[in-house]
């Protein structure tokens, strides 16, 4: 059946996922850093592409995301964009890219979505990154925010914490939820906070939610593709449902790969090209 001008077969753009909260329709967003898990991810359905700076952990297995640079951003967001083909695709911009004024935040988001075709960017922090992003959005660039645990202030947090403990704490994230959307937010992600907390932000907003740690409360959820995938098996945080166990057969693969080779039952002639008789002699 062909779904041409059907609703699943639309493009996702930034005014459907706002749509879709008001539908009462969850968001779902995976991370993808390259062209083929973006496809992947596209073709099952995936409504967004986030290119997480946590590229930086799962890709290139550092301890944080703070060492990401934006080249690093710019060369894996344009992969994710030709990969998908109706996902929205959003770039995370990495530490120190969009913090130090608003003129160069403007100048990097603005590159990435020139350079790589990326349809959003996602900026982390909440008060203090205010007026960027409502000077992101006058100038036409869709910004994504991220308040709760971001991991760029992980040093500051004294590690990868739960936000939002104490009484103070969640009056500063529902201000900064408010302030975030004034300022022109298309959604909010809420990374590692309590359920009661990410509820009360989702029923005040009109921009969707999309949480990750945040209970079930949220318009949309996201988790990081390698570790939903089960790839990344260095550590399981306790809000990652596994929905697949592919480290353990990407490495039953290769030992049997290994073993066909050592033991001469790979490759056969089968696998194998012959010379045609015009090119034997
Ligand atoms: O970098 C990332 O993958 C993220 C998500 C976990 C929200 O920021």
């Amino acid at each position: 059946m062909s779904t041409r001008g059907s609703a699943e077969a639309r493009p996702i753009t930034v005014p459907e996922l706002v749509a879709m909260k008001r539908r009462g329709q969850k968001i779902v967003m995976v991370t993808a850093y390259d062209y083929l898990f973006a496809r992947l991810a596209d073709e099952a359905g995936i409504h967004v592409l986030l290119v997480g700076d946590s590229l930086g952990m799962v890709v290139e297995g550092r301890e944080t995301t703070l060492h990401v640079t934006l080249e690093q951003t710019l060369y894996h967001t344009a992969m994710v964009r030709r990969g998908a083909r109706r996902a929205l695709v959003v770039a995370d911009m990495p530490f120190l890219t969009y913090q130090v004024s608003v003129a160069e935040a403007v100048r990097n988001c603005g590159r990435v979505l020139k350079e790589t075709g990326a349809h959003a960017v996602k900026v982390e922090g909440g008060l203090e990154v205010v007026d960027t992003v409502r000077r992101l959005v006058e100038v036409g660039i869709p910004v994504m925010a991220h308040i709760g645990l971001t991991p760029q202030k992980v040093h500051r947090f004294g590690g990868f914490r739960v936000q939002g403990r104490t009484r103070e704490a969640r009056e500063r994230l529902k201000e900064e939820a408010l302030a975030l959307q004034e300022a022109g937010a298309f959604s909010l992600v809420l990374e590692s906070v309590p359920l009661e907390l990410a509820r009360e932000i989702t029923e005040m907003l009109e921009i969707p939610t999309i949480g990750i740690g945040a209970g079930p409360y949220t318009d949309g959820q996201v988790l990081v593709i390698h570790d939903l995938l089960g790839l990344f098996e260095e550590f399981k945080p306790r809000f990652v449902k596994r929905y697949a166990l592919l480290a353990q057969e990407v490495r039953r693969a290769l030992q049997a790969f290994k073993a066909d080779v050592e033991q001469g039952r790979f490759p056969t002639e089968e696998h194998s090209f012959r010379l045609k008789p015009e090119e034997a002699s």
